[in-house]
């Protein structure tokens, strides 16, 4: 009870009054600024102790801009931010750093304390949230659940039956009341959470049925996901480990949200082994029972995997799809060429044809350039270094690679990277037909690089692909917001559009 009160004492009264000292003070007067364009944009002003705390304090959510602006400006796209307490965090929009950071100098950049203590609640020891042996062993074992035949049942078997059963009949039924307007980004997000639950464990949480409530074990998993991403944002780490001491405010439901996650995965998983234990072989294929089969049956072992599993999967496709439906209705001639590429398949279009979907890969490769799913990515050095550019890491110091900005940087993709251009990912051969033309992952790391290159990324592009053609064969989306207004781009781990994407669902008249 004593330290609590000490620490209720610190945390109530000294500590917003050192807040108020050199935060409210020096920030009187100082307006809330928007990024401007990336000329006016220089590096933030560092004050002792506080670092250069108010220059991002006072950008509420459009940190991920403004660094990328400063990105922009920087020698070889790459500054420090001086964060408070001496901390300092390096940023990178260089391939040729991004490349050193995650292959050449591998075993230096790891996930680190630091980040491994803000995820360890909510993910355990899972792949996300693991380095070492640990994440070795895990990466070995589930790259079996990624081979060829498990993404044609997935496609075929997963993905399809949540698309013809679900998604196409809640769009068809707001096409035929023509006024309903539905938030896309939601729908797909509970698309994406029903598939990637049936692939990580075999259970079905009919997040996007819409007469079942939402599911408890969703809405906790959101919960959970939400309020561990906003302790990286923290600027005092104290703070939110003051809040778990004391269990308090938000720290206190982030408790309550693991708990019944957890809970809940393990029920599962005792269901599992109950049923090994019968039938001495699993019929399902999910993660969980490749685990369990291969004799790995601890119990907060596998539920640590099977939850890192999901959120890998539960935010990252829904944000693609969303910045990509958006994305085509600004570019109708866009639009048109994936509708003739979607025309020529079958009408459920079988494994090999979404495979081939070129024009549509393209697209969506296009859409992720300029609206990346993982924004950022968070490394921490394990020992002193020397970054290609001459930027000297010293331990223990965070190493980011921005996505986001990389995508923009007039340096990699030319003079026209503002546009929304499929073609610059394929070539014309001489059949007239499309052949895709990759860029190397350092220099595009949307799904990261190097030996933790995302174990998902032909799982994804197969979900996307197929939900694209199934929808698209059937239906227009069209925003119901002004078309003249960008929506604003932010991230909790994964990125998300303000406020939703508010859509009319339209009956697609063949010959458009
Ligand atoms: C558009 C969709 C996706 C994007 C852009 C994406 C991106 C990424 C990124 C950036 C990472 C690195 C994260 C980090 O280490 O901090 C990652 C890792 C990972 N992703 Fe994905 N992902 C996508 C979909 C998926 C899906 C659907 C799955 C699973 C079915 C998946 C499974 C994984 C796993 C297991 C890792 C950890 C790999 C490791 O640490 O060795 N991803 N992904």
């Amino acid at each position: 009870m004593f330290p609590h009160l000490i620490l209720s004492f610190f945390f109530f009264f000294v500590l917003p009054g050192l807040l108020f000292f050199f935060l409210g003070h020096s920030s009187t007067g100082s307006k809330k600024k928007e990024t401007g364009s990336a000329s006016n944009i220089s590096q933030p002003k560092v004050y002792p102790f506080i670092g250069s705390y108010l220059a991002v304090k006072s950008l509420g959510n459009r940190r991920i801009q403004w660094l990328s602006d400063v990105l922009k400006n920087s020698p070889s796209a790459t500054f420090t931010l001086h964060s408070p307490l001496g901390r300092r965090n390096i940023f990178t929009g260089n391939p040729a750093t991004v490349e050193y950071i995650l292959k050449t100098r591998f075993s230096n950049y790891g996930k680190g304390i630091t980040t491994t203590t803000i995820l360890s609640d909510f993910l355990g020891t899972g792949i996300f949230n693991a380095d070492g042996d640990k994440w070795k062993f895990q990466r070995q074992v589930a790259s079996q659940e990624f081979n060829t035949k498990s993404l044609r049942k997935f496609v075929e078997q997963v993905v399809d039956a949540e698309l013809s059963n679900r998604l196409l009949p809640i769009l068809a039924s707001a096409a035929a009341k023509q006024d309903q307007t539905l938030d896309f980004q939601d729908i797909l997000q509970r698309f994406a959470f029903d598939n990637i639950c049936k692939i990580s464990f075999g259970f079905d949480p009919e997040y996007l049925t819409p007469s079942v409530e939402r599911s408890r074990f969703a809405r906790a998993f959101e919960e959970a996901t939400e309020i561990s991403s906003n302790r990286f944002r923290e600027p005092l780490w104290l703070v939110w480990k003051l809040k778990r001491v004391l269990n308090i405010g938000s720290e206190k439901r982030l408790r309550m949200a693991v708990r019944e996650v957890r809970e809940f995965a393990k029920n599962i998983v005792r269901e599992k082994k109950r049923e090994l234990k019968e039938k001495e072989s699993l019929e399902s294929v999910d993660m969980l029972s490749r685990f369990l089969s291969s004799g790995h049956s601890n119990e907060d072992f596998v539920t640590d995997i099977v939850i890192s599993f999901i959120l890998a999967g539960k935010d990252t496709t829904s944000a693609a799809l969303t910045w990509f439906f958006w994305l085509l209705s600004k570019n109708p001639r866009v639009e048109k060429e994936i509708v003739n590429e979607i025309m020529e398949k079958s009408e459920v279009p079988v494994y090999d044809e979404v495979k081939n979907m070129i024009y549509t890969h393209a697209a969506l490769c296009e859409s992720m350039r300029l609206y990346p799913p993982v924004p950022t990515d968070v490394k921490e050095a394990m020992g002193d270094d020397v970054l290609p550019d001459g930027t000297v890491v010293k331990k223990g110091m965070l190493v980011t690679y921005h996505v986001y900005a990389m995508g923009r940087l007039e340096s990699i993709w030319g003079e026209d990277w503002a546009e929304f251009k499929p073609e610059r990912w394929l070539e014309k051969v001489e059949s007239g037909k499309w052949r895709f033309m990759g860029r190397d992952s350092f220099t595009y790391p949307v799904f990261q690089a190097g030996p933790r290159i995302c174990l998902g990324k032909e799982m994804a592009f197969m979900q996307m692909k197929r939900m694209v053609a199934g929808v698209l064969r059937r239906f227009t989306v069209v925003p119901a917001v002004a078309q003249e207004v960008e929506p604003h781009y932010f991230s909790f781990l994964t990125s998300l559009m303000e406020g939703g994407f508010p859509v009319k669902i339209v009956q697609r008249v063949p010959s458009n």
